[in-house]
């Protein structure tokens, strides 16, 4: 497996381009399943999850064509088996999101519970439970989802607990159910929005997304579109954090700085002098150290739980003490027992991580577990004295594209070593 070797010490100056968005592509490229026609798909980023998605879909008999600048455009009136076996949703729990699209729009799906993950059990009880509601005859059996309905009828949903994908894959589901369907508590996210406008482009009726309450009035079938999908606000973060962290100078540009006020909000109180423009944000921390931040993550639009791990790296060489509180996973917090080989003071105190910020980090072995902790382990070696090996980076490339590439751009000095087995 693939190593990557960051060595500390460099600030980072310049600027570099956000990709589109990991968790927008996935669903949208679920939601192709639903189109009578054509769905060509802009702005897709070269992931390893994408991939994983796109081999799914060609799996089930959807045909599939990607362009050389990443537009991917499927076919998916081939689908002959609605089916996502295990082997291929252990490697990507998104997977899930094919079940509301293929049991609308074939009456039936088999698609494999996803297990936990290194963060968190990560159940689908919610996604199951909103299908029933809309009708859906369901069983797990063996590991398996297995999911029927003649047609879905439109219903009222109440999430008791804000979902991400279990909000894109009832709304999915709900766009050719008969009649109205309303989810109460939905997820707000930007991703949740942009695949509703997608879906909106294929002729869904869907009024409210980006609200708690999303109105869908289901149609009988919807057309083939084609659609862009919007940059990775996550990606975005992260590159603002590792100019932050090395007393830098970072701009992102082609990003929306309206999908970032708590992450911006953060980093100006860590000290960093933010500016923003129509589609770019820099980031200018004048040489300066960090100070330390408190970080509570939360739903959208509150701070969110996939850049908790970066600023953990932050706070790691803040000045003053940051505390973290991670309330959407139960384990999201393996990155801080690896920085603290990087000589971070971490404590733990039930669900409060207490950093205590130090000078400076030095080198050290270390081990991502998923793919934001990997992340901070880059951010955090980008400041360490010395070399830091960073192993299992797999993790990165399911969601950072060309990451150790832009980051070489803003000046890091940082290289992939191929792994051994
Ligand atoms: C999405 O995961 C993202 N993945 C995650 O990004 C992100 O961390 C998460 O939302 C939270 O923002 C994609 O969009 C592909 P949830 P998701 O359902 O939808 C509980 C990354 O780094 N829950 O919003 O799986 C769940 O256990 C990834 O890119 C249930 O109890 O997350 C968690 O505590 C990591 N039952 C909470 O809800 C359910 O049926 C939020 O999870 C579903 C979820």
């Amino acid at each position: 497996m693939d190593s990557l070797q960051v060595t500390g010490g460099v600030r980072l100056a310049g600027e570099v381009r956000a990709s589109g968005a990991k968790n927008a592509a996935l669903p949208i490229l679920a939601a192709s399943l639903l189109a009578d026609g054509p769905v060509t798909i802009g702005n897709v980023p070269h992931l390893r999850d994408v991939t994983t998605m796109i081999g799914l879909l060609g799996r089930m008999g959807a045909g599939v064509t990607v362009g050389d600048r990443m537009q991917v455009e499927v076919e998916a009136r081939g689908i002959t088996e609605p089916f996502a076996p295990y082997e291929l949703v252990r490697t990507m729990r998104a997977s899930i999101l094919v079940l509301g699209p293929l049991l609308a729009r074939h009456g039936e799906a088999r698609v494999s519970l996803p297990g936990g993950c290194a963060i968190g059990a990560r159940p689908v009880d919610l996604h199951v439970a909103g299908l029933e509601a809309l009708g859906a005859e369901v069983s797990i059996e063996s590991g398996y989802i297995h999911a029927r309905a003649r047609r879905l009828e439109g219903a009222r949903i109440v999430l008791e607990t804000v979902t991400v994908t279990g909000t894109e894959n009832l709304m999915m589901a709900a766009t050719l159910a008969r009649g109205r369907t309303v989810i109460e508590n939905a997820a707000r996210e930007p991703e949740v929005v942009d695949l509703a406008g997608c879906l909106q482009a294929m002729g869904a009726a869907i009024t409210g997304a980006g609200t708690d309450t999303i109105v869908i009035e289901g149609r009988e079938r919807l057309a083939g579109c084609s659609y862009e999908v919007l940059p990775d606000r996550i990606e975005t973060g992260t590159f603002l954090v590792a100019g932050a962290i090395t007393g830098g100078c970072v701009r992102v540009r082609g990003t929306r700085p309206d999908h970032l006020d708590a992450v911006l909000g953060k980093l100006r109180e860590a000290g960093a002098a933010v500016t923003t423009g129509v589609d770019w944000i820099e980031v200018d921390m004048q040489g300066r150290r960090p100070l330390a931040v408190d970080i509570r993550t939360a739903p959208y639009p509150a701070f969110p739980t996939d850049m908790q791990a970066q600023f953990a790296a932050l706070d790691a060489v803040a000045e003053g003490v940051g505390t973290i509180v991670e309330t959407v996973f139960e384990n999201r917090y393996m990155h801080l027992l690896e920085l603290r080989r990087l000589g971070a003071e971490v404590s733990l105190d039930g669900r409060t991580a207490v950093i205590r910020g130090v000078e400076r980090l030095s080198g050290a072995p270390v081990m991502a577990t998923d793919l934001r902790a990997s992340a901070s382990l880059v951010l955090a070696g980008l400041v360490a004295e010395g070399t830091t090996d960073i192993a299992r980076i797999y993790h990165i490339d399911r969601g950072y594209e060309r990451f150790e590439e832009k980051l070489g751009q803003l000046g890091a000095v940082i290289r992939r070593v191929p792994g051994r087995a």
